[in-house]
């Protein structure tokens, strides 16, 4: 018997957000259609996948723990999708009677009736994409609602009986001020979801944004400042009972995301859908992101071809990264944890990295185990990039 997670990706948007490099389209009914008949035949047939890779292969029974379904924007497409999706995991798979169950949500594409078939098809977690609450930056980055229908959506979402929301915010935007990010927060703390998730900008290669930022139209926020919305946020969230526990991600007590929890633990799960990641029996692969090769392989029957390997793991692999996932999170890594999960002590491994990264002031280490400091954090990519 074994745990996993299960990954859907629903590639497509009501329009490309200025800022967005994810595999994500705008387009019609008939290739949702097609894709979603696609990504049901994919799931029937993912035995045929995992007998494929290069490892040895035992029949298994999976127990499915997580059900995450991303984008793009999964509230785009007919809610029945959504349903037949659901149906067809628990068909596959036993599903844990306490699985956490999201989908991404945007705010633009909700409606009541969505949201009903969502919650009676056993969703119980809504992620809801809003990135700030000023009307003007929505605009500035391409966004297709405005804070009203953020509004009106998440209290629909309430209404219909969703308890477990998420608010994903932005920080570092064009135009952004530390003010900005004070109100959007008050806004939202004030709504009281259990979980809000605060993203900097990633500024992404032939993005709209980047071009506008290239071309002197936008100006992005100088590093300072950015730094000083990032603290800005954590203090503010702090305040008001959320804790941080990874880089971006802050929740009220008990309400951590599980399937990001897992992820961060290195648990294994399954992706589904144009570009998905899967990681298995120590095996990182992944669809290609072409959504007329995608269709057309599984049309085919061909359910292999869509896979890219990116990194059969080694012992010496796994342990790194379990490190760099780790040290993501405000817990750190546990020495005993580590111990148990590798059969080798921490300290003893890594132990002149540690020492450097405490010199540098990056990382604490206590008798328990090493997390980033408060200096590690805003340079947590030096102390990963040690790891790699
Ligand atoms: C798949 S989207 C969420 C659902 C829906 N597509 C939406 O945007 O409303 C996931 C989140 O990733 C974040 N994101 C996307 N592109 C980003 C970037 N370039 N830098 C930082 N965060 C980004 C946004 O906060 C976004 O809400
Ligand atoms: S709606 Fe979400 S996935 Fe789609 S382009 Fe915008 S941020 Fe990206």
């Amino acid at each position: 018997m074994k745990e996993i997670g299960v990954y859907i990706h629903i590639p497509f948007c009501r329009q490309k957000c200025y800022y967005c490099d994810f595999c994500s389209l705008v387009s019609n009914e008939d290739i949702y259609k097609q894709y979603i008949n696609c990504l049901l035949s994919e799931i029937e047939n993912y035995k045929i996948k995992l007998i494929n890779l290069p490892h040895e292969w035992h029949e298994e029974k999976l127990i499915v723990k997580t059900i995450y379904i991303g984008g793009g924007t999964p509230s785009i497409i007919n809610d029945e999708y959504i349903v037949d999706i659901i149906r067809k995991i628990k068909e596959k798979f036993t599903v844990d009677e306490n699985a956490e169950i999201t989908i991404e949500v945007n705010p633009g594409t909700i409606t009541e009736k969505k949201l009903h078939s969502y919650y009676d098809a056993g969703i119980n977690r809504i992620s809801i994409g809003l990135q700030t609450t000023n009307d003007k930056l929505l605009k500035v980055i391409g966004r297709i609602h405005n804070f009203n229908e953020f509004e009106n959506a998440y209290k629909l979402a309430k209404s219909v009986g969703f308890s477990n929301i998420n608010v994903d915010l932005m920080i570092g935007l064009p135009t952004q001020t530390i003010v900005d990010v004070e109100q959007s927060l008050n806004q939202i703390i004030n709504k009281n979801p259990k979980h809000i998730s605060v993203y900097s900008l990633i500024l992404e290669e032939n993005t709209i944004l980047e071009k506008k930022i290239r071309s002197g139209e936008l100006v992005l926020p100088n590093e300072n400042d950015e730094r000083a919305m990032y603290w800005k946020v954590k203090n503010i969230l702090e305040k008001n009972g959320y804790s941080q526990y990874e880089i971006s991600n802050f929740s009220l007590k008990g309400y951590e995301s599980k399937h990001n929890t897992d992820c961060w633990n290195q648990k294994e799960y399954l992706g589904f859908g144009l570009a998905a990641h899967s990681y298995y029996n120590n095996i990182r692969f992944s669809n290609l992101c072409n959504l007329d090769d995608y269709l057309g392989n599984i049309k085919k029957e061909d359910f292999c071809s869509n896979i890219q390997i990116h990194e059969v793991q080694k012992s010496e692999d796994k342990m790194n990264e379990y490190v760099i996932l780790k040290l993501r999170t405000m817990q750190g890594v546990n020495f005993q944890i580590f111990k148990k999960i590798f059969k080798i002590d921490f300290m003893k491994k890594y132990k002149s990295k540690v020492e450097k990264l405490v010199k540098q002031g990056l990382i604490e280490i206590s008798d328990y185990g090493v997390r980033l400091s408060i200096k590690g954090i805003d340079f947590a990519n030096v102390v990963w990039c040690e790891f790699v």
